[in-house]
């Protein structure tokens, strides 16, 4: 995918420009979180988000991309990602993940969640459940690690550790590098590899975003040339953080506190981007 291009290296001052759009996608995010309830349609939580980003003066990555029409991915049950919002109404027991990303000032934040509806599947919960801790786990070794290998060996050692094999890592989409672009290199894969990747260095952003199934790990895009379900039609979770790696630690830019509540059981604190010395 973006993996052979050259990665984006990004002075102190760019990576604290980018916890900007970092907190707009959060604040979108949580408005769109907050406004998933049954009976609203998927369209509705696509107007809520970009509310937030007009508020913000900020604009949509999502929309216009490679012709996406909309600001945010809606992928209920079995469809994985990219969702297309529309007319389809939610219901009490979906499992449906929300991806929405934010540009202000030329940089990029891309995160997503998943939102259970009314009393859930406890399967269904415990996929979210552990698709966030191994987005968590993925996270911290950036901080723990040497190369964006890492991240993919940490995720699938995660969820080998706490769920066996009863869930899938999904191989068809990774994660990638962010910046003054949504997509760049370096891929960003969430189970272990061969290749352990480049090198994790200071200036780099990458949006960690592992997704997991309760079925096989097969995929298929619909007719309309977006939406990605499961081909056994198994539900799924995502869960998706921007993240600033400097010469001082690492930082996630699209958590309000820089990811400190979750990081911190793992061992890893997180460090405030710092100024540029002059
Ligand atoms: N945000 C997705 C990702 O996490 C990509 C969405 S592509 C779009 O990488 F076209 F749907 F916006
Ligand atoms: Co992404």
């Amino acid at each position: 995918m973006f993996g052979r291009r050259r990665i984006e290296y990004k002075t102190n001052a760019q990576l604290r420009a980018m916890r900007h759009a970092g907190a707009v996608t959060s604040q979108a995010l949580d408005a769109a979180v907050a406004a998933a309830v049954p009976g609203v349609t998927t369209a509705s939580l696509d107007d809520v988000f970009r509310g937030v980003l007009e508020e913000h003066g900020a604009t949509s990555n999502f929309l216009g991309y490679f012709g996406y029409p909309a600001a945010v991915c809606v992928s209920v049950n079995e469809v994985v990602v990219h969702g297309i919002p529309g007319e389809q109404v939610l219901q009490e027991g979906d499992i449906l993940s929300i991806d929405g990303g934010a540009i202000v000032d030329g940089w990029h934040g891309d995160s997503a969640r998943t939102v259970l509806l009314g009393r859930p599947d406890p399967v269904d919960a415990e996929l979210s459940a552990v698709t966030r801790s191994a987005m968590w786990h993925g996270i911290a070794a950036l901080a723990t690690g040497t190369h964006v290998g890492d991240v993919g060996a940490a995720v699938e050692d995660h969820v080998r550790k706490v769920s066996g094999h009863r869930f899938g890592i999904l191989e068809d989409y990774v994660g990638h590098g962010i910046g003054s672009k949504m997509h760049m290199a370096p891929d960003v894969l969430n189970y272990r590899a061969a290749d352990r990747g480049p090198r994790l260095r200071p200036g780099m952003a990458l949006a960690i975003e592992p997704m997991l199934v309760r079925g096989g790990i097969g995929t298929r895009v619909l007719e309309d040339e977006w939406t990605v379900v499961t081909t056994d039609g198994g539900r799924s979770s995502q869960w998706e953080h921007s993240v600033a790696l400097h010469a001082d630690g690492i930082w996630v830019l699209t958590a309000q506190d820089g990811g400190a509540s979750e990081l911190e059981p793992l061992g890893v604190t997180p460090v405030p981007i710092p100024e540029d010395r002059p």
